[in-house]
């Protein structure tokens, strides 16, 4: 699997405390079966100057334990705009990882999103299930009609954020409105990866055997390769006969 949204650097956001954790953490990516991640700390003035040290200090450990790193970054929508001539983007490619803050999805917002796209970024809005609610899923769907894409956390559609999170992030999947799913993990212990756990509840819950595939990993190695092919998928849940026969 591919992880395109974790916290992993240590030291420059709320991610990683310090290299003892930021090794559990590549260790426990890897004995979930993640050999990929792109780091996304979050935006700050001062992560550029860092960025290069910070880098190549959990790359050295992530190699020993045979992970391969890339770089990125999570950007607040207003830091992408002010950014825009000079974004770090998702493992060099164009696309870029973007949070909206909570509330009312407004439409000047959706005017900025489409402002990036306009710059020559293909958009990819971070956990809009922790962000949004069920009025705001004809706004998402405009959203994505302009190519725009979502990554939901793993952890939500195992309950990690409650009950009303995970029938959202559900609704979301099912409604075509997940293209990726991604740890966001910061830590070893209350936020880590999850991605085993959701690869699993996908294939137990939902009808089509490749989603997990496509959204664990082909459409992320489609930002790796720089492609504009991202599959997307509309789903519904197996029955319970279909569960208990696991058909
Ligand atoms: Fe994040």
């Amino acid at each position: 699997m591919t992880d395109i949204h974790c916290h992993l650097m240590v030291g420059v956001d709320d991610g990683a405390k310090d290299l003892d954790e930021a090794k559990e953490m590549i260790k426990l990516a890897k004995k979930e079966g993640i050999n990929e991640i792109i780091v996304t700390p979050h935006f700050t003035s001062r992560l550029k100057s860092l960025y290069h040290t910070k880098f190549e200090e959990i790359q050295k450990i992530a190699l020993e334990e045979g992970v391969m790193l890339y770089r990125g970054c999570e950007y607040k929508l207003q830091d992408a705009i002010s950014q825009k001539n000079d974004i770090i983007t998702l493992a060099g490619s164009d696309y870029v990882l973007v949070e909206i803050a909570s509330g009312i999805l407004a439409e000047y917002v959706l005017n900025q999103v489409y402002q990036l796209k306009l710059c020559g970024y293909e958009v990819i809005i971070a956990h809009p299930e922790r962000s949004f609610e069920k009025k705001d899923v004809e706004k998402l769907i405009r959203l994505r009609d302009m190519n725009v894409y979502f990554q939901l956390t793993a952890g939500s559609f195992v309950g990690l954020f409650g009950r009303r999170v995970q029938k959202f992030s559900e609704e979301l999947l099912e409604r075509g409105l997940c293209h990726f799913i991604a740890s966001d993990a910061h830590d070893s212990s209350a936020r880590k990866f999850y991605l085993k756990e959701v690869k699993r509840y996908l294939l137990s819950n939902y009808r089509e055997k490749e989603l997990s595939d496509v959204l664990l990993f082909q459409n992320a190695q489609s930002i790796l390769k720089n492609s504009e092919i991202i599959n997307i998928f509309t789903t519904s849940k197996k029955n319970l006969f279909e569960r208990m026969f696991n058909r």
